[in-house]
This record gives C-alpha cells, sequence and structure tokens, in this order.
C-alpha cells in the first residue's frame, strides 16, 4: 500500500565552509539555487506537504521557491539539524506517515534512488532508515558505525570520531525516512552533547535503537548523486557532474554538440530536435531553442527565444529576447533585453540591438546601434547607422516602416518616423519626420577642387 510521504527540506545553514556572503543553498548549480532539485525531488515523491526550513536569507530563499506548492517553516537560530527537523515538524502536527528528510545542500538526489530507499524502508517496515553510500574520501561526512550483525548501530561525525572510526568509508547522505509518530518524539530528546554543541539529527539512530524500534540503512552505489556541498570544489564538482547529465539528456533527445564538455547548458533550457551547437557557448535561464537552429562558437544566450532554423555565428550575446525562425545573428552581435525579431531577420557583424523590434526579413548587416527602435520588415539598415535614442534625458523612439531603405551611416535623430518605403541617402542626420515614399538627404553638396593636390605640393617646395 501507498503510504502518506511528506517532506522536509532543510535549508537554513549559512554554509560556513563556502566563504560567502551568500547562504549555501543559494549557490547555483547549472544556473538554479542548489536546494531547488530536492525540492523538485520532493514534488515527486510526495503526496502531503513540502517543507523547506528557512534561517539564513529566509527572505531570498523564499523568493526562489515562490510558485511552488511548499510550505516554509523558519528555524531562527541555525542550531543544527535536529533543531531544524524541529522546526518543519511543526508544520506537520497532524500528518501520520512517512516523513523524508532532504538536505538542501545534496542537489545530485533524483527521484529514482529516492523511491529505491523509500521501497526498503517499506519493505523493511523501518521506524527509521538512513540512505548511505561508500566514498573513497569520507573526509566531513558523518560515518555509519555498524554491529557486529551488521546493522547499523550509530552515525558519528567526522568531528566527533576517533582515529578507527574516520577510517569508515560508508557514510551518512544526509537523506532519512522517519516515521512521523518517531520522529515527533525523537527530536524532543536528541541532545547537543558534541564538539560543535548543535543538535544532530544523526543521533535519532541511537534513540529510535533505545525505543527498540527497528532502524534500517539502505547503501547506494552511486555516491555522486548524494554528494554533499559544503565548499567551492565540491560546488565546482556537482557543476561538472550536472552539466554532464544536462548535456547527455539533450543528446539523447536529437542534439548535436561539437564538444559536449565546454558546452554549458543550465536546467531549465529546452532545446528541440537537430539543433548543432559548438564548442564555447553558454545558454542559460529560460532560454528555448526551436528545431534545426546552429549555434557557433562562443555565444551566451539568456532567458532568450530562438526560433527554428535560425544561425547564430560566433561571439554573440543575446538576452531576454525573441529572434524568429530562420533569422541569422552575428558574429560579435549584442542583442540586449526587450528585442523581438520576427522571421528571417539578419543582424550582422558589430550590430548592438536594446528594446527594438525587427519585422519579416529587415536587415542590420553592419556597425550599427538600434535602440528604442520599431522597424517593419522589409527594411534595409545601412552600415554604420545609429538611432540617437537618448537625449541626455530621456530615451525617444526611432518608428521605420515597412520597406524603407536607410543608407549606410545615417543618424536617426529621437523620436523621429520615417513612413513606409522611404529612402535615406547615406550620411544623413535625420531630425524630422520622413514622409511615406520620400528620399531624405541631408548633405553638404561636394566640391571638388581640380589640381588642388599638385598645387600644395608646389607651394610646399618654395618654403624649403
Ligand atoms: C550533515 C550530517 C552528516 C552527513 C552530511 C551529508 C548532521 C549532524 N550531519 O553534515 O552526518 O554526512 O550532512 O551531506 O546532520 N541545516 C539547517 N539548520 C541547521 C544546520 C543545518 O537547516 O541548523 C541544513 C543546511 O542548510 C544543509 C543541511 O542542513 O542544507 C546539512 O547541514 P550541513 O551543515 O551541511 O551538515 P554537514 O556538516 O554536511
Ligand atoms: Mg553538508
Amino acid at each position: 500500500m501507498e503510504k502518506n510521504i511528506a517532506t522536509i527540506i532543510l535549508a537554513a545553514g549559512l554554509g560556513k565552509r563556502m566563504k560567502s556572503n551568500v547562504a549555501k543553498v543559494l549557490h547555483c548549480v547549472a544556473g538554479k539555487p542548489m536546494f531547488l532539485y530536492p525540492v523538485i525531488v520532493a514534488e515527486s515523491i510526495s503526496s502531503g506537504k513540502i517543507i523547506v526550513v528557512v534561517g539564513h536569507q529566509s527572505e531570498k530563499v523564499m523568493d526562489a521557491v515562490a510558485g511552488r506548492n511548499v510550505e516554509m517553516a523558519i528555524q531562527a537560530k541555525q542550531n543544527g539539524t535536529a533543531d531544524a527537523v524541529r522546526a518543519g515538524m511543526d508544520r506537520l502536527k497532524d500528518f501520520k506517515g512517512t516523513v523524508v528528510i532532504l538536505c538542501g545542500d545534496v542537489p545530485l538526489i533524483t527521484p529514482e534512488t529516492v523511491s529505491r530507499f523509500l521501497a526498503v524502508h517499506e519493505k523493511d517496515s523501518a521506524s527509521l532508515t538512513v540512505l548511505t553510500t561508500a566514498v573513497a574520501d569520507p573526509s566531513g561526512y558523518g560515518r555509519i558505525v555498524r554491529s557486529s550483525d551488521g546493522s547499523i548501530a550509530r552515525i558519528v561525525e567526522d568531528r566527533d570520531a576517533d582515529e578507527s572510526t574516520k577510517r569508515i568509508r560508508e557514510v551518512n547522505t544526509g537523506i532519512y525516512a522517519f516515521d512521523s509518530a518517531l520522529l515527533s518524539s525523537v527530536i524532543c530528546e536528541i541532545g547537543a552533547d558534541n564538539s560543535q554543541k548543535e543538535f544532530y539529527l544523526t543521533d535519532s539512530i541511537e534513540a529510535g535503537l533505545r525505543k527498540g524500534l527497528r532502524v534500517s540503512a539502505y547503501k547506494t552505489d552511486d555516491s555522486q548523486e548524494v554528494m554533499g556541498i559544503n565548499s567551492r570544489l565540491e560546488l565546482a564538482r556537482a557543476e561538472g557532474i550536472m552539466r554532464k547529465r544536462i548535456n547527455s539528456r539533450h543528446m539523447l533527445g536529437g542534439v548535436t554538440f561539437i564538444d559536449p564538455e565546454s558546452t554549458y547548458i543550465d536546467a531549465d533550457v529546452s532545446i528541440g530536435q537537430d539543433v548543432t551547437i559548438y564548442p564555447g557557448t553558454v545558454i542559460q535561464g529560460n532560454t528555448s531553442i526551436a528545431d534545426g537552429a546552429i549555434i557557433y562558437s562562443n555565444n551566451r544566450i539568456v532567458n532568450s527565444l530562438i526560433g527554428a532554423a535560425v544561425t547564430i555565428k560566433d561571439s554573440c550575446v543575446i538576452e531576454d529576447s525573441s529572434v524568429g525562425d530562420s533569422s541569422q545573428i552575428g558574429p560579435f552581435a549584442h542583442l540586449r533585453p526587450g528585442c523581438t525579431l520576427d522571421r528571417n531577420v539578419r543582424i550582422g557583424n558589430y550590430v548592438e540591438l536594446k528594446k527594438s523590434v525587427m519585422g519579416d526579413g529587415s536587415k542590420a548587416n553592419h556597425l550599427t546601434y538600434l535602440g528604442d527602435a520599431e522597424i517593419g520588415s522589409g527594411v534595409n539598415i545601412g552600415a554604420g547607422t545609429i538611432t540617437c535614442n537618448y537625449d541626455g534625458q530621456s530615451k525617444n523612439k526611432t518608428v521605420i516602416g515597412n520597406d524603407v531603405f536607410i543608407g549606410s551611416d545615417v543618424q536617426l535623430v529621437a523620436p523621429v518616423k520615417i513612413g513606409d518605403g522611404a529612402f535615406v541617402a547615406a550620411g544623413a542626420t535625420v531630425t524630422n519626420d520622413v514622409p511615406p515614399g520620400a528620399l531624405a538627404i541631408s548633405r553638404v553638396a561636394q566640391e571638388n577642387r581640380e589640381g588642388w593636390v599638385e598645387e600644395r605640393k608646389n607651394k610646399k617646395s618654395r618654403k624649403k
């Protein structure tokens, strides 16, 4: 029979070993605060409430879970993992069933492993089961001490372990399944008689055994998954493992990576089939890339929508923008936040766009700045065109109709409107609106002085 399952996620600690002003659980793995990964695992295994215990920078931690179906419990002072669970249990007073404890600093854990662990807890009819693993370097972890019959006897923290206990390589992952009644009674009994003077949840093993209850341990072979993050070294290691997982998922989904080792994709990015990604590319946030796009080297794409069959040539930055199907961007282009490009748009070398819209088939191929511009379809923006959108006080709009031709080296002094089908001659400084179909030209008439170069030479030689 499926048991009632609630989950408590411990996320109140500062994480001193991170040497950071940012609470440990807010440090990101593949673009996501690390504690969100166990929250997502909890969402897949829990039938009851999910409680996140917060303390350090609690507001920021709460912001990171906004919109999810979780409850917060405040642990005002970080007196240890048992004290944190006590705060969480205040929210589960009427709950009867299995309480799963996950740690906010164990982000690589998967629902599959937790489900296997829960099945063992059920099969053994245990009151408490702890998830363990064997590691090559157990330093920092609580050691699993077993009795002569092989059953778990207690957990000894690294700081409190003697030399022989320190040699034990089986460690506590910080993940437990408790019968709710046992957990409620045990967390009130645990003392703080240890080197840190903290209330250790690990002491619940001995407390359960003293009550004559069944205490089990389930050892997982995948020690990578249950790695705790306490330092930046471990953070980087987790990032590497997560990156491999993410890239493998995309490759299995039909994405070609020229070099997956040097392609960095955040956890929530979605990528369509037959997309090809070259090395050095960083894709962040809620970016989505449609089928058949090609992304060449050294691009960074953040919170953006990239349409089908788009080509992004090398070394572009695209932020909070959307690029329509079959468009071409780069090399060396910068789409700053708020750009919406329709289909078949071309943005070329050294072009910067900000808060601008471009219609179907419009082009800005070389050395251009377009800011606060609304540009229709079929428009050609010549090399070196600049929207002068800032007058020192406020930002002004440039509106360009359909099928407009803007010649090279034009300054469009905003606010200004260029009507459909108008033609702006090269070198113009446009300060007044241009009517549809008109030519705008603003240049000093050219004068050619015949023989001028020869005359200058002669003048110089006379002076000597
Ligand atoms: C803990 C375990 C250790 C285990 C390891 C696995 C204890 C005493 N030790 O050690 O046996 O091998 O995890 O990774 O349980 N937290 C709170 N409030 C507190 C203290 C901690 O919410 O007062 C949270 C932290 O934010 C963190 C988690 O609990 O997410 C674990 O705390 P941490 O200080 O990292 O414990 P470890 O020393 O890693
Ligand atoms: Mg830890």
